[in-house]
């Protein structure tokens, strides 16, 4: 099922609750897909980074090659934050008054840990990772943090879209404001300028730029929501293990990406425990069987794809090709 799917897509997000196996199946995933001739980006969005324990070696923030026709990339949150604030304290800098300048300092440094702020940062990169990354790859595998962050990553395009949306609005009204008093000033000798004054062509000016820069915004926010809630290209795959809160929480995270519009295309249960190992895992199967049952009666549309519990971790691009070459068999 994932690889058909994943064969059919160009963008993947891999979720799901900590420790499940999201950044394995993203991985051999992704391994595979450029096994098939492919290119492939493997992205992982994930403060803490698995991605280069998997490969035994650094990714980090700009893309390396990880095989033939798969690249691999970490985005950072605290330089994205970084560089964000950076971006953003330097567009404000040019748009206040000069006399401002100690605000917008000041504002930037709290800003730095304000509650959303990775997050909005990550999405800026996820983004702009989603569309460069569409230029140059066939397909992007994301490879994302436990649950609860990943569902609230997937909601804020919605949201940014809507924020950025309001203050175009008001930004417009106070141009409608401008214009009213500056018209006012040609029929009344001058009483608009006088009121504007100079720096009503200077604000004029910074008006537009901001407006230029919200609007560039927006045009990157509605892409990706585009792309996210689009089913022709995009599927979202929750990865989860046959225990109680796994199942639990892969049905509210199901709920929660739905209410952002995003469909979730199939459901990946790995580490099932064998049937033929001791009567201990088969009694431990017999009981993921039940969680299962509970899944598919709350899910039932959901294709499911089930994985074996391995005897070794799985590390290295040989244990995650034999990886991948059991996702095409189960
Ligand atoms: N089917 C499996 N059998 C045995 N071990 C597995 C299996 N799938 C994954 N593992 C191992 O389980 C551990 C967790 O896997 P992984 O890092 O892929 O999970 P994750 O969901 O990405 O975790 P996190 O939420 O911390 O990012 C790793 O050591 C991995 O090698
Ligand atoms: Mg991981």
């Amino acid at each position: 099922m994932l690889l058909e799917l994943a064969a059919q897509r160009r963008v993947l997000f891999i979720g799901g609750k900590g420790g499940v196996g999201k950044t394995t199946v993203a991985a051999a995933t992704a391994l595979q897909q450029a096994g098939t001739g492919r290119r492939v980006l493997l992205v992982s969005t994930d403060p803490a980074h698995n991605l280069g324990h998997l490969w035994n070696r650094p990714i980090g923030a700009s893309i390396v090659r990880l095989a033939a026709g798969l690249d691999g990339l970490e985005l950072d949150p605290e330089l994205t934050v970084r560089s964000h604030l950076n971006e953003v304290g330097a567009a404000l800098r040019r748009l206040m008054p000069p006399h401002l300048a100690g605000e917008v300092d000041k504002h930037m440094a709290l800003s730095r840990d304000a509650p959303g702020m990775h997050e909005a940062a990550l999405l800026e990169r996820i983004a702009d990772t989603v569309t460069q990354g569409l230029d140059r790859y066939d397909l992007l595998v994301f490879d994302t943090a436990p649950s609860g962050h990943t569902s609230r990553l997937m909601a804020l395009p919605e949201m940014m879209t809507a924020w950025t949306e309001g203050l175009l609005q008001r930004q417009e009204r106070s141009k409608r404001f401008g214009d009213v008093l500056r018209n006012l000033g040609k029929d009344d000798a001058g009483l608009g300028e006088s009121i504007l004054g100079r720096e009503a062509s200077d604000g004029d000016d910074r008006q537009q730029r901001v407006r230029q820069l919200l609007y560039r915004r927006r045009e990157r926010f509605s892409q990706l929501r585009d792309v996210i809630q689009d089913r022709q290209r995009c599927a979202f795959i929750i990865v989860l293990a046959a225990e109680r809160l796994p199942v639990l929480e892969t049905i509210e995270l199901q709920a929660q990406l739905q209410r952002s519009g995003i469909d979730v295309a199939g459901l990946v249960v790995n580490k099932r425990s064998p049937s033929n190992a001791g009567a201990f895992l088969a009694e431990r199967r017999a009981g993921e069987q039940r969680h299962l049952d509970s899944l598919q009666q709350a899910l039932p549309n959901l294709p499911i794809q089930q994985l074996p519990l391995l005897a070794e971790d799985v590390v290295g691009e040989a244990a995650l090709r034999a990886f991948g070459a059991r996702l095409s068999q189960s």
